[in-house]
């Protein structure tokens, strides 16, 4: 494990009322103070209702603050679609692009998730993009083939600056949410550098940089082990993170455990 930048994270999905995400942001930001951010991100990613006085409730940059989703265009006949003007509007920095459940569920295809990061890019914002494969494609040995062409058409077009606002997540669909199964550490090692590769061979240098997270059923158990990936630059966690408490739990194990090894190089 380097020691470089390390990030950690959490998409509140459709949880959380506005009360409810002020509190929980409020508290891990009590309980987090004194982690220099500098070497160690947090970012929260709540419901769209709640991001304005999310934003208010933040102190100090201390956390930085994302969507979970974004509409391409500035303005337009897009009922029901949030523009990347109103994001700024509420004091967002993050866009999250392509999650599992934007995929499955609401059928968003990779030309869509590449408008999307296109157009946040284009606005200023860092993209956190997600990718994985499913249960089948990974059963039919295609999980290779998934991750390089979610990288390609998800991140085409991109110039070479601008991959310095670019994260990625690798979350395989079948380890996301209540009926995920935990991923194996080598299993995820190996995708992890896998993805690593293919930024490289897209972005040279550029690719190097952006920061790679894995997500899916990430707990106080796997955390740590994850954590030691070779290239791993955060963990992007759902249920586990959701209570201010717990999440600081995981995120003081990772720290310690990073600190340790960074002392002893
Ligand atoms: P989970 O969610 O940690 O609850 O599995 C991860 C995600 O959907 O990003």
């Amino acid at each position: 494990m380097a020691c470089k930048k390390w990030y950690m994270g959490t998409n509140t999905k459709m949880y959380k009322t506005i009360a409810q995400t002020n509190q929980f942001i409020s508290r891990l930001q009590e309980l987090t103070f004194d982690i220099d951010r500098s070497s160690f991100e947090l970012f929260v990613i709540p419901s769209f209702t709640t991001l304005e006085s999310a934003n208010r409730c933040r102190k100090d940059n201390l956390v930085k603050l994302g969507a979970q989703n974004m509409g391409w265009e500035e303005q337009g006949q897009y009922t029901g679609e949030i523009s990347p003007l109103m994001l700024r509007e509420v004091g967002c920095d993050l866009v999250m692009v392509g999650h599992s459940e934007r995929r499955h569920i609401f059928m968003e295809t990779d030309e869509m998730e590449n408008k999307k990061v296109r157009c946040a890019l284009d606005h200023g914002f860092t993209v956190l993009l997600c990718i994985g494969e499913t249960e089948q494609e990974k059963g039919a040995g295609q999980s290779n083939e998934v991750l390089r062409r979610q990288i390609q058409l998800g991140l085409a077009g991109i110039n070479e600056k601008d991959t310095a606002r670019v994260w990625v997540a690798y979350e395989p669909v079948w380890a996301i949410g209540v009926n995920g199964k935990p991923v194996e550490i080598g299993y995820a090692d190996e995708k992890l550098t896998y993805i690593r590769d293919c930024l490289k061979m897209e972005f040279g240098k550029g690719g190097e940089e952006i920061p790679v997270f894995y997500g899916g059923s990430v707990n106080a158990e796997n955390a740590l082990p994850l954590s030691r990936c070779k290239d791993i630059n955060g963990l992007f966690i759902g249920r586990s993170a959701w209570d201010a408490d717990n999440f600081n739990a995981i995120i003081r194990a990772v720290q310690d455990n990073r600190e340790k090894c960074c002392l002893a190089k």
